[in-house]
């Protein structure tokens, strides 16, 4: 999976930007970055703006978030995107493109649709416990063996497979990558976007492949994303905020409310259209299912989020 999503001749590096092959919040509407920069805003003023303030987004893919910040983001603020992939060529010359996470990050480190692409193991539980999906270029499948302790562990615990035939995603390496990237904030919130897993729901597990637009089986040969929803609980940690993204992005400031006729019928077309952007961001069986998981630093997320719990 590693070798078909980030090779010289994997998918991420060889098949053009994701939003060719697949379509996320980001290329959805410019509404999703409008309410990530009313969160990173809130983010700033509870840090009292500092100066070194900065957004970091990490899996940037086609830079497409950073591209509409750099034009309405406080000059203050550093943006910075992060993948494997190259530079995309129309990114403003604000924004900074490079290959790790920088350490020490006071503002917002956000994660979105980057865990799911995090290569996972894939098991199959079997009369003689879970066992190793091997999957040869050709997508042809075959059993090979137990995983490693840590990883059967992980499993007990987060994804207990009931029945012969059941099969989970084990998601050590995606706990490592987050762990790793809430250790990069020094002050402020990392934000992980993703579809959770749920164990009960996927006993089939959940890895699947696109490629063009289109669901495709998913064979390790380059020639497709390779993509597995995020088992959210097992990456959470005490202090930890989880809510839905439609839950989010209502509070946020992003609604679909049908506009009402005053008269202009070009400004209507677009009220009308811009409704309809956010019922998508927003529809639960949509991306508005998909799960934010905030993880703090010397913030407070209720006071971010204008949230009373209570
Ligand atoms: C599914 S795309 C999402 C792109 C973008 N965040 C969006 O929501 O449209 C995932 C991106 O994460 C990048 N990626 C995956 N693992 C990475 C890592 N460890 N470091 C940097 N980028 C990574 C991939 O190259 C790809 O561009």
């Amino acid at each position: 999976m590693t070798e078909a999503l980030y090779g010289d001749d994997g998918f991420y590096l060889a098949a053009g930007t994701p939003a060719r092959h697949f379509r996320t919040a980001a290329h959805a509407s410019p509404l999703w970055g409008r309410a990530i920069g009313v969160l990173a805003a809130r983010i700033d003023s509870a840090l009292r703006e500092p100066a070194d303030f900065t957004i970091v987004d990490v899996g940037a893919g086609g830079g497409e978030l950073l591209a509409q910040l750099a034009t309405s983001a406080p000059a203050r603020w550093r943006l910075i995107g992060v993948d494997h992939a190259p530079r995309p060529a129309a990114l403003p010359s604000r924004v900074e493109w490079i290959a790790k996470p920088p350490r020490a990050v006071r503002g917002v480190l956000l994660a979105c649709e980057l865990l799911d692409v995090v290569p996972v193991d894939v098991v199959e539980l079997t009369d003689a416990g879970p066992r190793l999906v091997a999957v040869a270029r050709d997508g042809r499948e075959s059993l090979a063996g137990a995983p490693e302790p840590d990883d059967l562990a992980w499993l007990d615990q987060w994804w207990p497979l009931a029945d012969v035939g059941d099969r989970a995603e084990i998601g050590t390496s995606r706990d490592r990558v987050w762990r790793d990237l809430c250790g990069c904030v020094t002050a402020g919130v990392a934000v992980a976007i993703d579809y959770a897993s749920a164990p009960s729901r996927d006993v089939a597990g959940t890895l699947t492949g696109y490629r063009d637009g289109r669901q495709v089986l998913p064979v390790p040969d380059g020639s497709c994303d390779l993509t597995a929803h995020v088992r959210i609980d097992s990456l959470a940690t005490a202090g930890d905020v989880t809510l839905s993204q439609r839950d989010g992005l209502r509070m946020l400031g992003t609604a679909a409310r049908p506009p009402s006729y005053g008269g202009d019928p070009t400004a209507y077309v677009a009220e009308l259209s811009a409704a309809g952007e956010a019922a998508e961001l927003l529809d639960p069986n949509g991306l508005g299912g998909f799960t934010w998981l905030l993880h703090p630093q010397d913030v407070n997320v209720d006071d971010v989020l204008n949230v009373d719990w209570s």
